[in-house]
């Protein structure tokens, strides 16, 4: 094919929230249109936290029923498991020997990490960036949308690419990250100075994809607002700009078109008619990833792990080659 190559990836690790469909999978399904688009459920990249096998193995499926419900259509992109294709970690390894240490010691996913599992900063958390670089390279990838906390992961591949290229010769290509100008960086509900994570220790901090009405309502009741009691944005209204924007984006309009709905409204208002709008959002999406079967999935997974091991095992055999292995 010609067109441009597309990939990205979420981790299998639990909760799928808002921001990650904000930040990273609401651009994806625009871009299908315009990109030859690979999209992978990093599993490998879980393990750097300590996982339960049959929870894993759950996330894993649910995570392939999220990316079906949410719009990826699987005979226009190729969605595959990431474990199921061996060429990453044998790409990684070979990156590992071209990536240096003070790189890796200034990803700052790594020191966020290291902080949050103090008694598990195992290797595979070190080198994760390097893997993410394995799965970018692999398909000889332009381009790689995701949110705002991934850039630095990204520019590492690129680092990499150009290192590898310098001194091995010509072999891939430079891939760029696509990052939304708005919902990059959809903030939690307790707390509006960071960003919406599956890891936060309080629920209260997300809406998963998977919640239903009630919680919903009760979560945004619960969040976080800034002093004052008109609804606008800001950048002394965290909180009201982080709401403003969710509300925008599932509408498909500007904070400025939100705001003018809310002109002369309370805060209360404005948080049932946001409810209202996640909640429509989500309850279909919901019927739909009931509705799929594990059977469906899993085919629609080895067919896709046999399209990407094609174009992983033609890079690999090249990388081989131009490294010096036989
Ligand atoms: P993760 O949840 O870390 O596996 O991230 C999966 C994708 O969602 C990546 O592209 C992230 O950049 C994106 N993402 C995660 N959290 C957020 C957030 N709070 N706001 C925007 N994008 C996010
Ligand atoms: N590290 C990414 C995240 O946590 C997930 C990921 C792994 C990824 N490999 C990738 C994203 C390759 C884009 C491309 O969100």
């Amino acid at each position: 094919m010609s067109t441009s190559r597309l990939f990205s990836g979420i981790q299998p690790s639990g909760i799928i929230h808002l921001g990650n469909y904000l930040g990273a999978i609401k651009q994806w399904l625009e871009l299908t249109k315009k990109y030859d688009s690979i999209f992978c459920i990093v599993d490998l990249h879980a393990l750097t936290v300590r996982q339960k096998s049959a929870e894993l193995r759950k996330n894993t499926i649910e995570l392939a029923k999220i990316y079906l419900a949410l719009g990826l259509d699987p005979q226009k992109s190729t969605i595959f498991i990431q474990s199921q294709v061996s060429e990453h970690t044998e790409l990684a390894w070979i990156l590992n020997t071209l990536a240096k240490l003070p790189e890796l010691e200034r990803m700052t996913q790594f020191k966020d990490k290291s902080i949050a599992h103090k008694e598990n900063i195992n290797a595979g958390l070190f080198t994760y960036p390097v893997l993410m670089a394995a799965d970018i390279l692999l398909y000889d990838t332009a381009a790689v949308p995701v949110g705002e906390d991934q850039k630095q992961h990204v520019e590492l591949a690129r680092t990499l690419a150009r290192r590898f290229n310098e001194y091995f010769g010509e072999t891939f290509v430079i891939p760029e990250s696509l990052i939304q100008k708005q919902g990059a960086r959809i903030m939690g509900l307790d707390d509006p100075l960071k960003k919406m994570s599956k890891s936060a220790v309080s629920s209260f901090n997300f809406i998963a994809l998977t919640d239903d009405a009630k919680t919903v309502e009760k979560k945004i009741a619960r969040a976080v607002t800034d002093s004052g009691r008109e609804v606008v944005s800001g950048s002394d209204k965290p909180a009201l700009t982080n709401l403003l924007t969710i509300h925008s984006l599932l509408k498909n309009q500007t904070i400025a078109q939100s705001e003018k709905e809310f002109v002369g409204q309370g805060y209360a208002d404005f948080k049932k008619a946001l409810s209202l709008e996640i909640n429509k959002f989500l309850q279909p999406i919901q019927k739909k990833i009931s509705a799929t079967d594990d059977k469906t999935v899993l085919k629609i997974l080895f067919d896709g792990q046999s399209r990407a091991k094609k174009l992983a095992e033609k890079k690999m055999k090249e990388v081989k080659e131009k490294v010096g292995l036989i």
